[in-house]
């Protein structure tokens, strides 16, 4: 039996991007093996991938960024603004002449943008779009095959920013390698079949508890919550534990997937854990189609 899948462009021009945060060691160690790799073997590809240091200057201070977060700096409104004069917004830029321009025809296929983090969230892929069937079925594939995937950027953890985990880099790399098997397979012409994802869609960030007056942070990530990414949160269960020893709950009405739990990198944007709802989407078979000759400018 023949079943219709849905046709879509093969992706001609991939990229792999790592530190994008500095300091978040796993995806440079990733691109400079890459790249030293590429020097030596130089090696026809069936498809064009492309390797990139995403913020060199962060990387050779090891810092998330040195004036401001990368990794929010590509906004149309930065990256048509002319003269920047902070490092990021200039770097932002160049990346979109690079891999870019956002949005436009010759802009990259898929973007595979490596990041780490320190809560216990495995590894994860972040999506912008719950229709976005490449990566949707590119999650579907990791599932099946990587070692602790969970689907929804790839960040993985935990892992202190500013050290490697042996075992963490391992589980970054196949994952790269098994995305880019996913895209030679896919290019090639096999057909995908369809089926259902398990999704997690941010409903909304918590922030620290804080003094009214002062802002500062008054609680912590409970114990009890620490580390449980992923593990459903009850309303009544507990959230915070203050500074004083009381213990603070979810106040919610309705349970949720929370993530992002205690991320050092968050404190500075007053988030100390996301919640989501989980969803099954179903994706639909696709296959490449192989004539569609795409023209570069
Ligand atoms: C990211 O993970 C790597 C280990 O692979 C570690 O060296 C680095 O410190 C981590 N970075 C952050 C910011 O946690
Ligand atoms: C938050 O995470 C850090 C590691 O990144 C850890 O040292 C700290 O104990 C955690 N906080 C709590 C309240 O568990
Ligand atoms: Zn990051």
């Amino acid at each position: 039996m023949l079943l219709t899948s849905l046709m879509l462009p093969a992706l001609s021009r991939v990229a792999v991007c790592g530190g994008t945060h500095g300091n978040e060691l796993s995806g440079v160690y990733l691109v400079h093996e890459r790249l030293k790799r590429r020097k030596k073997s130089q090696v026809m590809e069936p498809v064009a991938v492309v390797t990139v240091m995403s913020n060199p200057r962060a990387v050779q201070r090891c810092v998330r960024y040195t004036e401001t977060d990368l990794n929010r700096c590509f906004t149309h409104a930065i990256l048509s603004a002319s003269e920047q004069t902070s490092y990021e917004l200039v770097r932002s830029q160049e990346l979109n002449s690079l891999l870019g321009p956002k949005g436009s025809a010759e802009a990259m296929d898929l973007i595979c943008d490596l990041h780490n983090t320190t809560a216990n969230m495995g590894l994860c892929l972040i999506t912008y779009s719950d229709s976005d069937w490449i990566c949707l079925h590119i999650c579907k594939y990791l599932q099946a095959r990587a070692q602790h995937p969970r689907t929804d950027a790839m960040e993985i953890g935990p892992q202190p920013h500013g050290l490697i985990r042996a075992n963490i880099f391992m589980a970054m790399q196949e994952a790269v390698q098994l995305l880019l098997d996913w895209v030679r397979l896919f290019n090639s012409g096999a057909q995908f079949e369809g089926g259902s994802v398990d999704v997690y869609t941010l409903v909304k960030n918590i922030d620290y508890p804080r003094d009214p007056h002062t802002h500062t942070i008054i609680a912590a990530v409970h114990p009890d919550l620490q580390d449980r990414d992923f593990c459903l949160l009850h309303p009544g269960d507990p959230m915070f534990l203050s500074f004083s020893g009381e213990t603070l709950r979810y106040k919610g009405k309705e349970p949720l997937y929370p993530f992002f739990i205690n991320e050092s990198a968050y404190y500075e944007k007053a988030v100390a854990l996301s919640l989501a709802r989980r969803r099954k989407v179903e994706i639909p078979a696709i296959r490449a189609c192989l004539h569609t000759v795409r023209t570069k400018t």
